[in-house]
């Protein structure tokens, strides 16, 4: 009796070309994604039972494939199908769909072993949102050096990086881990950051040092439409703790105020009024884009 793998769900997955409850998919332990880590994923948001931002995740997963050498399997029209399939018995509740490419199966060889049927896999998950007492009050977060790897611009499932800088913040009882390079911002365990400096939204560079989030478009174009000067550029350790409001953002926690780094209180310890309109600007492209998509064709 195992009280967490006793409980995996039924729901169905996609697993190969096939639809199977979730506890029952197999593959196999010669897998290149369970020996090397050597595969790609991405996490879609579903509001009103429509992907929101599903082209430019899609884009990006080709993106991450193409850094691996390895050939998108499948079109767009069938990524979408596989999503409408999946998600269709959650009906309108918030769900985010998880999709994963692996190399495929072959006995254990370093090398980019060519002509291998990649492993697809895609499974869906209740997407249950920050709560409102938490997005008022904005929440804590530490800081770490970044001791990750030179490749974070891919989307890779090679993530022990991830799952020890995310511990830090778990033992501290907070909601992310914000990484710095040699003192400069790079992203959180999960999440981009943001800064506010006198009224302007300032992110780290896309570059290959943090996975350029799809909130990155996102966040340019809702600052486009509602007046808020938009930045990319090199932010210091410094900035950070002097920030007007610091934000964090990704496909689960959309944007999310923090409050508090390593203790110290950022701004005037409440979340600030360019998160407030941003917050408001996000569930107004949500709605939008189940309104888009729902219309007839
Ligand atoms: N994480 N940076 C890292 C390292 C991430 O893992 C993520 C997303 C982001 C934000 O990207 P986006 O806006 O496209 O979600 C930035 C996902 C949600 C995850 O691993 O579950």
């Amino acid at each position: 009796m195992h009280p967490i793998t006793d409980a995996l769900p039924a729901t169905l997955c996609y697993l190969d070309g096939e639809y199977t409850a979730l506890r029952d998919a197999k593959i196999s332990v010669l897998d290149r994604g369970f020996i090397f880590g050597d595969g790609i994923y991405e996490v879609v948001p579903v509001y009103d039972g429509q992907p929101f931002c599903f082209e430019e995740h899609m884009a990006r997963l080709d993106r991450s494939l193409a850094e691996l050498q390895i050939a998108n399997p499948l079109s767009l029209a069938q990524w979408r199908e596989i999503v409408a399939r999946l998600t269709a018995p959650g009906g309108n509740a918030p769900q985010s769909v998880y999709f994963q490419l692996t190399r495929g199966v072959a006995p254990r060889d370093h090398s980019m072993v060519r002509g291998l049927r990649p492993t697809v896999f895609v499974m869906v998950n209740p997407l249950p949102p920050v709560a409102d007492a938490i997005r008022a009050r904005g929440v804590a977060c530490v800081t770490a050096a970044d001791f990750r790897w030179q490749k974070a611009h891919i989307k890779s499932t090679s993530l022990l990086g991830a799952v020890l800088a995310r511990q830090i913040s778990v033992e501290a009882g907070a909601t992310e881990t914000i990484m710095f390079r040699d003192e400069w911002l790079s992203e959180a365990s999960s999440s981009n950051v943001w800064i506010v400096k006198d009224g302007t939204l300032i992110g780290p560079p896309k570059d290959n040092l943090v996975l350029t989030g799809i909130r990155y478009g996102l966040l340019e174009r809702l600052c486009e439409e509602h007046g808020v000067p938009f930045a990319l550029r090199r932010i210091s350790r410094e900035e950070v703790f002097a920030a007007d409001e610091l934000l964090i953002s990704s496909a689960t926690k959309e944007v999310l105020p923090v409050v508090s780094l390593d203790g110290k209180t950022i701004g005037n310890g409440h979340p600030g009024p360019i998160y407030k309109s941003l917050y408001a600007a996000y569930q107004q492209a949500k709605q939008r884009n189940a309104q888009k998509q729902g219309a007839p064709a």
